[in-house]
């Protein structure tokens, strides 16, 4: 029996690497079924927040917690909170030589009825046929690497999603495909019917959240949530006044 509302609940988190602090008390709910924007400007710890709330190692929490359905997996290590339905498609991830895409999506499909049929539809809804043989990142330009990452993402089906700017380095024709890819990541599918996955999207780019429902919005400055609300309001604000007038306004409260 479900016994949890929030897939997510960050309370009061703080956050150092490097000697630095990169979140500040910062709180953020994400209720079950919900997906939820992060804005923001350069350096405000959009990426610091989601590499935290995955597990990576050099954040160090120091005070606050992290809970998932409910249970605090501050201390999990980033291989639990995968194995827990968490994931992330990363904004510059590693070229990892020697490793195709292939094998790493066949890894990921292993358990279901045909993992090869799987494959190759998946990767056409992608437009990704063509690097299946290539290794992962290998020479691939910024919209390539978005569609080979949500790729992997529809092969996991995760519970929850983290992206990191899906939309930067994207021309305007590939927009609607990364647009999709993400749309049909928290659509229903056939394991959990009936049910929207959850995520978390970071962007500075409001044409991206035009192509699919977010229930929320965020901005953070500072290292922590500035601002909470409706993303059209929000993102009109911005679009109108830019970020300057959207921290200004922060300050005020
Ligand atoms: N490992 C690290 N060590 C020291 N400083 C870091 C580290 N990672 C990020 N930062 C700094 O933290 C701030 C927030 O970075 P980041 O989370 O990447 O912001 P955003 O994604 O919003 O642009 C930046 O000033 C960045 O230079
Ligand atoms: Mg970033």
């Amino acid at each position: 029996m479900k016994s949890y509302i929030n897939i997510l609940e960050v309370r009061d988190l703080c956050v150092q690497a490097g000697g630095k602090n990169l979140l500040d008390h910062l709180n953020l709910t994400i209720p079950d079924g919900e997906v939820h924007a992060l804005l923001g400007q350069n350096g405000s710890g959009k990426t610091s927040l989601m590499m935290t709330i995955m597990g990576f190692s050099g954040y160090t929490v120091t005070q606050g917690q992290i809970l998932y359905k409910g249970q605090d997996i501050t201390e999990f290590d980033i291989c639990e909170r995968a194995r827990l339905g968490i994931a992330i498609a990363q904004q510059r991830p590693s070229t990892i030589d020697g490793v195709k895409l292939r094998s790493v999506l066949l890894y990921i499909l292993r358990n279901e009825e045909n993992p090869e049929e799987r494959l190759v539809k998946l990767a056409q809804t992608a437009n990704m046929e063509g690097f299946l043989d290539r290794s992962v990142n290998d020479g691939l330009s910024g919209g390539e690497i978005k569609r080979a990452e949500l790729l992997q993402l529809l092969a996991m089906s995760p519970v929850f999603s983290m992206m990191d700017e899906p939309d930067s380095g994207v021309d305007i024709e590939s927009l609607a495909l990364v647009g999709g890819l993400i749309n049909k990541l928290f659509s229903p599918d056939e394991k959990r019917k009936a049910k929207r996955n959850s995520g978390l999207i970071i962007t500075h780019n409001g044409k991206i959240l035009e192509l699919f429902n977010i229930d929320k919005a965020h901005v953070m400055h500072n290292g922590s949530i500035g601002c909470s609300g409706n993303p059209a309001i929000i993102l009109d604000t911005i679009s109108k006044y830019g970020y300057e007038e959207c921290v200004r306004c922060i300050g005020r409260q």
